[in-house]
């Protein structure tokens, strides 16, 4: 049975919600689900934007079938190819011939390699600036590199001042019936879900983000359909200026995060100590993880959002301990930058985690690497417990700063 949802007059979602998929991308994990949103224009030509994961394909047909309600499917746009969209738009094509697929050269380059389907006479190659009138709709396509692929475009309808921004301001999680951002408690239920979505799927790409946060400044929009999540209606500034500050690499927050490795809890008691030290001088914003039992996208979004990390781990093969390694490693695949950082290091006969977390970091920008670095042996003794204080006082002063 179809499940739709009215956006607008003449717009109409037509997505569907996916709770089954434990891993986005067999990678990152989504216990919440997710939503994969296509939008249909009806107008005197019909336009549907963008497609759905195959998984989610019947519900997405039934949807789609229901709100033409016999009428033909004039555009198919695709805004974006990854497959948690793009992996349908064979079978929609199929399903209605007459459908012209409006990409960008990039755009027909993907879809010969990910599909034979002959659409010769059936393709309309657009650029930055190209406009397709509907009736009395106008979709304006704005060029959107590496946010997240390197076909992604952006659509801004001009009637109705609506932008549908691909994966930009989408999150993880199904939509529980809602489909507006208003309908939800955004910042407490999502915001977190939204943040380690962005860091994860987009975060290296913060230039790109920037380029097309000043092209869309220029847009008047009321309101954004992304492909992912709510779609927003007010509160617009609020979503924009997050992603300007992930894209910018600025912490969110004045806080500090604390990752700890421990293989049988002697580091994991320093990074306790060291955080009910700095909750003693005044922090209140710290979070503490192990990160052998967080997955590490949740780890990625906690980097994103505090001003100051705690990396804390046994050294292992003279290295760092691996769970901790791959932390680092995705924070500077992910390009994270402008970070304070206290390391914490163990080892029982040759500690040498401490440099080389530290040379990882060195090869990040603008990170900057507090010299007071904590080492023991094995277990913390009496003796060093003045260095955690003494820590947690140079962080808290940094972080107060
Ligand atoms: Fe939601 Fe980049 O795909």
């Amino acid at each position: 049975m179809y499940c739709t949802k009215k956006v607008t007059d003449k717009i109409v979602w037509v997505g569907a919600n996916d709770r089954r998929l434990h891993l986005f991308e067999n990678l990152f994990p989504i216990p919440n689900g997710v939503s994969y949103n296509a939008y249909v224009i009806l107008d005197e030509k019909t336009a549907l934007m963008d497609c759905v994961d195959f998984s989610a394909c019947r519900q997405f047909l039934e949807n789609l079938e229901h709100t033409l309600a016999g009428r033909k499917l004039d555009y198919l746009i695709v805004n974006h190819m990854e497959p948690d969209h793009g992996a349908t738009i064979e079978e929609v094509l199929r399903r209605y011939p007459e459908a012209v697929m409006v990409g960008n050269a990039k755009t027909m380059g993907m879809m010969k390699q990910f599909f034979e389907i002959d659409l010769n006479g059936r393709t309309l190659e657009v650029k930055e600036g190209s406009s397709l009138d509907l009736g009395t709709h106008t979709l304006n396509f704005v060029m959107a590199p590496m946010v997240h692929w390197p076909e992604v475009m952006m659509t801004y309808e001009s009637s109705e001042k609506i932008l549908f921004s691909a994966d930009a301001f989408g999150t993880f999680g199904a939509l529980n019936g809602p489909i507006f951002n208003d309908e939800y408690d955004f910042e407490r239920d999502w915001l977190d879900d939204a943040r380690r979505y962005y860091t994860n799927i987009v975060g290296k790409y913060g230039p790109q983000v920037q380029a097309v946060l000043k092209k869309a400044a220029t847009l008047d929009i009321q309101m954004i359909c992304p492909l992912h999540g709510q779609v927003w209606r007010n509160n617009l500034a609020w979503f924009i200026d997050k992603y300007k500050c992930w894209s910018s690499y600025e912490p969110e927050e004045k806080g500090v995060l604390v990752a700890y490795a421990s293989m049988y809890g002697n580091t994991e008691n320093v990074a306790n100590l060291l955080a009910s030290a700095l909750a003693d001088e005044g922090v209140y914003h710290i979070s503490v993880y192990d990160v052998s039992k967080t997955d590490v996208s949740y780890l990625i979004g906690e980097a994103f959002k505090y001003s100051h990390l705690v990396l804390a781990a046994p050294t292992y093969n003279a290295g760092v301990y691996p769970a901790m390694e791959h932390f680092l490693l995705d924070m500077k695949a992910l390009n994270l930058q402008k970070r304070t950082v206290a390391l914490i290091e163990n080892g029982s006969w040759a500690p040498m985690a401490a440099k080389q977390m530290a040379k990882t970091l060195e090869e990040m920008k603008q990170m900057t690497v507090l010299e007071q670095t904590i080492s023991i042996k094995s277990a913390l003794k009496e003796s060093q417990k003045e260095e955690v204080l003494a820590l947690a006082k140079t962080l808290a002063e940094s972080v107060k700063a």
